[in-house]
């Protein structure tokens, strides 16, 4: 019966319907996000096949048969094998059935080559990539039918007939046992169900590929008798309900994988969901590989991987799946390689004793600072990439407490100002990205920069290129993380190639930096690399702002004016602002080094415009200034003009609107804040996350602080959760008044209420305190 199917596998050349739903099987790659997990795609991994199913010309033409993209495979392939010319010098241990329109594996491993040897006994590699093992048969459906004597008319199949019925796609390889063969391609297969024994007969199969099928049932044997499997590629599989959602991977029992000494799973963008978590228990200590990328596992169980010896791991994409505190201890000795990227992780403090990281992927998180407790803890770890989280300046010694930190990226983050801790914390890494952060100008910030181009100047040839791959299993050579970040290094711009170009910059080599890094991501000219000159109120590249060590300190080193002015600074502070200050220390002890930074952030933020300062004679113009970003823009022009200045019968300062000609738009903000009484901060997520938005906001505060202004009103558009708030929004909140503007039309009254009373019980104050003055 089912020879018969074979030999007639090209007239049931049946379209494939097989869960579409719509939805096309490359979903995974038009996702911005689904860049390539860490365990990599089947064709990173092995060099004999390729994406399409063809044998690769690294494979022996000798000891291979391509058969890919014929008809009727059985009849050719038997011609093929007996119809050679001379015989064949090797026997066939590589053969490519890919994209066959084959509907079941074919029995075709007897057949025989012209020296009497069986393909079962040879085949070492086998593809069948592209084929269509997932429709329901009419054959089977009639073969079914016609078992049932009772009732031979009956055709609709219950659940688990129909699961029978997937299953028997795999009868061909039941029928010689295939001792040979090590690897087996069975991608894109539209294969439904994985039946019990289905690769029984194959005892020395060392990878099985599975990826892009639509598996979502795993019976209790699927693996059976497999003593040597070490890496199952069961990713980008898709299954659908009834309903036409995504459905979990379901599997008959949680001890599928415990008969089998598995190295590698592959879970890539296959949904698992939180109740397959029991899977990994089976596992044992050959377990070393692991990819749950996009895989909805949900929240880690404490304990997960404790039988297991995990060297590498990908949780990207699933969110929280680490944030439960001390969630992965019971491997802090093994992991070597971690991507957890866009998984709303916090902190880093998780990573305490995580001795033997390597590797430490955390892109798009919420991580604002790496703790110095943690970072004294990862003595080996040579790659930390932290771009797109909210990391801030820090003030103490943290990257150099890594001694084999190598690699450090910090794109896209909170870092205004580079201070010279900062710059001598990174000089022993060997590559670093900064871009993306709101840099202020300021003499570190150059000679970071400096450090930098000076290294492409000297070390050409010799210099770190970088990172030995692993090496360790050379024959299952797996993707390795090395590989990506060498490929990140291999990309990278060269500073003074970039500068030739464009003609732009004289790079120099500069004797009074020292550091060993070069820059990861000098590319994009226009908003990479670039700091705000704070006096003009205008961003400018980095390389011209004036070194530290430079005469010229007119523009010079911002600290080292501060420190000229330090006195004069400190009595102006001292009665004013050190005594609610030591309170706030008080209140917040836990957070002190944050006040810290705030405050000399604030002090070299008190640059621009130092010599007008306003002081208590100074006349305001307006009542209130509001800063907003510009996509609050819509609301603060329809709703809160129209309420407050006719209303409320105050004047309202916008930076748009009350611009003054022949002022950068920095100095417009900071004057308009001068001119006005009162500052108002129309905070909403889109506020948070505009770099510019969140300057202002520094800005404000510092400006309250100079001038010893109390006056502050935050209008929050929406609930700000407290993982969003940044620190110094979250202090300003705790500290003064805000309104929150309520989704419902019958509140609105109230808000305006609230807002009119604070408005102008800050006016009367703060006329009151001008006329005392
Ligand atoms: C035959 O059909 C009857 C009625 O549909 C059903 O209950 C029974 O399980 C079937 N038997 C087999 C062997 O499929
Ligand atoms: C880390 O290791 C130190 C010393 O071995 C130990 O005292 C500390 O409790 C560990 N911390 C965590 C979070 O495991």
């Amino acid at each position: 019966m089912i020879i018969r199917a074979v030999l007639y596998c090209h007239i049931l050349l049946i379209s494939t319907a097989v869960g579409g739903n719509g939805k096309t099987r490359k979903d995974w790659q038009d996702d911005p996000k689904g860049a390539r997990c860490l365990t990599g795609y089947m064709t990173d991994l092995q060099s004999w096949v390729d994406e399409n199913g063809q044998l690769t010309p690294y494979v022996d033409i000798n000891a291979a048969i391509d058969m890919s993209n014929r008809p009727s495979v059985a009849r050719t392939l038997e011609q093929e094998l007996s119809g050679l010319k001379s015989p064949r010098p090797q026997h066939i241990r590589y053969m490519s059935l890919a994209r066959c329109s084959l509907t079941r594996v074919p029995s075709v491993f007897q057949l025989k080559d012209n020296h009497g040897r069986r393909l079962a006994d040879t085949l070492e590699f086998l593809t069948l990539y592209g084929n269509n093992f997932g429709i329901l048969d009419p054959y089977i459906e009639m073969y079914d039918a016609e078992l049932n004597a009772t009732d031979a008319q009956e055709l609709s199949v219950s659940d688990q007939s129909r699961r029978r019925i997937l299953t028997t796609w795999s009868a061909g390889f039941h029928m010689h046992p295939m001792r040979t063969l090590k690897e087996l391609d069975l991608r894109e297969c539209s294969i439904q169900v994985l039946g019990d024994y289905t690769f029984q007969r194959m005892p020395e199969l060392r990878k099985l590929y599975l990826s892009e099928n639509y598996i979502h049932f795993i019976e209790s044997y699927a693996f059976d008798s497999m003593k040597s499997l070490k890496h199952l590629d069961l990713s980008k599989n898709y299954a659908y309900d009834e309903n036409g959602n995504l459905a979990d991977l379901v599997f008959e029992s949680n001890n599928v994988f415990s008969y089998l000494k598995l190295e590698s799973l592959d879970f890539s963008f296959t949904r698992l969901g939180q109740r397959n978590l029991g899977i990994f228990t089976g596992l044992d200590k050959h377990f070393k590989r692991l990819s749950l990328c996009y895989s909805a596992i949900g929240r880690l169980r404490n304990g997960t991987f404790n039988s297991t010896s995990l060297k590498v791991l990908d949780v990207s994409g699933n969110a929280d799946v680490i944030c439960t505190p001390g969630i992965l201890r019971g491997i802090e000795k093994t992991l070597e390689v971690l991507y957890a990227d866009n998984v709303s992780l916090k902190n880093m403090e998780g990573f305490m004793n995580f001795t033997h990281l390597k590797i430490l992927k955390l892109s798009n998180n919420e991580i604002n600072t790496v703790p110095a407790n943690v970072a004294k803890t990862l003595a080996d770890l040579q790659i930390l990439d932290l771009d797109n989280n909210r990391m801030m300046s820090w003030s103490n010694s943290t990257f150099s407490l890594m001694p084999k930190l190598k690699l450090l990226s910090l794109k896209n983050n909170n870092i205004n100002i580079i201070s010279r801790e900062m710059y001598n914390d990174i000089k022993q890494l060997s590559f670093l990205g900064l871009s993306g952060n709101f840099l202020v100008c300021n003499c570190h910030a150059r000679d970071m920069f400096e450090v930098a181009s000076n290294n492409e100047l000297l070390f050409n040839s010799t210099y770190f290129k970088g990172f030995g791959e692993d090496t360790e299993e050379p024959k299952l050579a797996f993707h390795s993380g090395f590989k990506d970040f060498n490929n990140v290094i291999r990309e990278r711009r060269n500073i003074t190639t970039f500068c030739e170009e464009r003609e732009a910059c004289d790079v120099e080599f500069n004797h009074n930096v020292s550091g060993n890094y070069l820059l990861l991501d000098y590319a994009d000219y226009s908003s990479q690399y670039r700091c705000l000159q704070v006096s003009e109120g205008k961003s400018i590249d980095l390389y011209n702002v004036p070194s530290c060590t430079a005469s010229n300190k007119d523009m010079g080193s911002m600290e080292e004016q501060i420190l000229e002015s330090w006195d004069k600074y400190l009595l102006l502070l001292l009665p004013t602002i050190l005594l609610p200050f030591l309170l706030c220390v008080y209140v917040f002890r836990k957070n002190f080094k944050y006040f810290l930074i705030t405050i000399r952030n604030s002090a070299t933020l008190s640059l621009i415009n130092k010599n007008d300062s306003s002081d208590d004679g100074t006349i305001f113009h307006y009542d209130v200034f509001v800063s907003y970003c510009n996509e609050d823009r819509e609301w603060v022009l329809d709703n809160l003009l129209s309420h407050v200045e006719k209303d409320c019968n105050v004047s309202v300062c916008l930076h748009e609107r009350d611009f003054q000609v022949g002022l950068s738009i920095l100095e417009n903000i900071v004057s308009c804040m001068d001119r006005s009484r009162m500052i108002m901060l129309i905070i909403s997520k889109r506020f948070l996350l505009s770099q510019w938005c969140q300057f202002e906001m520094h800005l404000a505060q510092h400006r309250l602080l100079e001038t010893r202004r109390e006056d502050l009103i935050l209008v929050l558009l929406e609930e700000i959760p407290r993982r969003l708030r940044p620190n110094t929004l979250h202090y300003l909140m705790l500290t003064k008044t805000y309104i929150v503007w309520p989704q419902e039309e019958s509140e609105r009254s109230i808000f305006w209420r609230r807002m009119k009373k604070s408005l102008v019980t800050h006016k009367l104050k703060s006329t009151e305190n001008v006329s005392l003055a």
